[in-house]
């Protein structure tokens, strides 16, 4: 499946894609993730993938190669305390700054629970606090893989592990139950929207933003991607925003533009 020199050019097509770097030795990854889709497509190797690919014939497979090497892994209210130092130090500093409006963009939101949750937590923050942000709260997601945000649009999660981190009563008080599907209330919904965007790529035409959550989505790049992204969010946050990065994943070697807050069992990085 993988002659000599492919895996080094399906490194090199993969990075310019979706900025994901392979490190070497992940010829296996490769193999497990792609053969499906290439038994699929009848593509008997990752050369021939490869040609298929620059002769730009077939759009839907450069698709079909970012959705398989990506890895979708989320669920409710991962690092919860992120959620805690939105509701309880962020909404009432920007209500006691700005008064009236949030804008919060989830930047790599998977099957959109991470910006389904960021408006749960809002919500919960204004009917404890009646007339806050009432300017407004706008939640946008993007994701690269189109796949994934087909299915976060439909806010509709069936199965055993789709209340993966919900309690019972969060259940109920964010979603309609119906048998074993969950589906997110709209009151909820109406406040995110959803569009594809690789973070690899220019993104000043998403305005500007209080809160930024980029989780779980940074450890797949380069230092010199990380460091580019991490710049081009510090420009896309209104004075003191704050940027939301993976319990794995830190700032320190990128960027001295943002001051760390430890709150709440949680990190925060707020523009200087
Ligand atoms: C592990 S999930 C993280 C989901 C969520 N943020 C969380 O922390 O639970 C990583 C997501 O990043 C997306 N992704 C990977 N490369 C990307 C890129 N270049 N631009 C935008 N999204 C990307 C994947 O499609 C995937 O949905």
């Amino acid at each position: 499946m993988l002659a000599h020199g492919d895996y080094e050019a399906f490194q090199a097509f993969l990075e310019d894609a979706c900025g994901i770097v392979l490190g070497a030795g992940k010829e296996y990854l490769v193999s497990s993730r792609l053969g499906g889709l290439m038994r699929d497509y009848g593509i008997a190797t990752v050369g021939e993938l490869l040609n298929q690919l620059r002769s730009g014939k077939n759009p839907r497979l450069k698709t079909g190669i970012i959705d398989a090497m990506t890895t979708n892994e989320t669920f409710w209210f991962r690092d919860m305390s992120h959620f805690r130092m939105l509701q309880e130090l962020i909404c009432p500093e920007i209500k006691a700054r700005s008064g009236c409006s949030i804008r919060i963009w989830s930047a790599a939101c998977s099957y959109g629970q991470e910006p389904y949750n960021l408006s749960m937590v809002v919500q919960d923050y204004q009917r404890a606090n009646p007339g806050a942000l009432s300017g407004g709260v706008d939640v946008v997601a993007t994701d690269i893989s189109s796949t994934v945000l087909t299915e976060a649009k439909k806010g509709i999660y069936c199965g055993m592990s789709s209340s993966r981190g919900l309690s019972l009563e969060q259940q109920n008080r964010y979603f309609k139950v119906h048998g074993d599907c969950l589906e997110v209330r709209p009151e909820i919904r109406q406040r995110v929207s959803f569009r594809e965007l690789n973070l690899t790529k220019g993104y000043e035409m998403m305005g500007r933003f209080d809160v930024i959550f980029c989780r779980n989505v940074l450890i797949y790049f380069s230092s010199e991607q990380k460091r580019d992204i991490i710049n081009r969010m510090a420009r896309a946050l209104n004075p003191g925003g704050y940027l939301f990065l993976g319990s794995t994943e830190s700032l320190s070697a990128h960027t001295d533009r943002f001051q760390m807050v430890s709150q709440m069992g949680g990190i925060a990085y707020r523009l200087r």
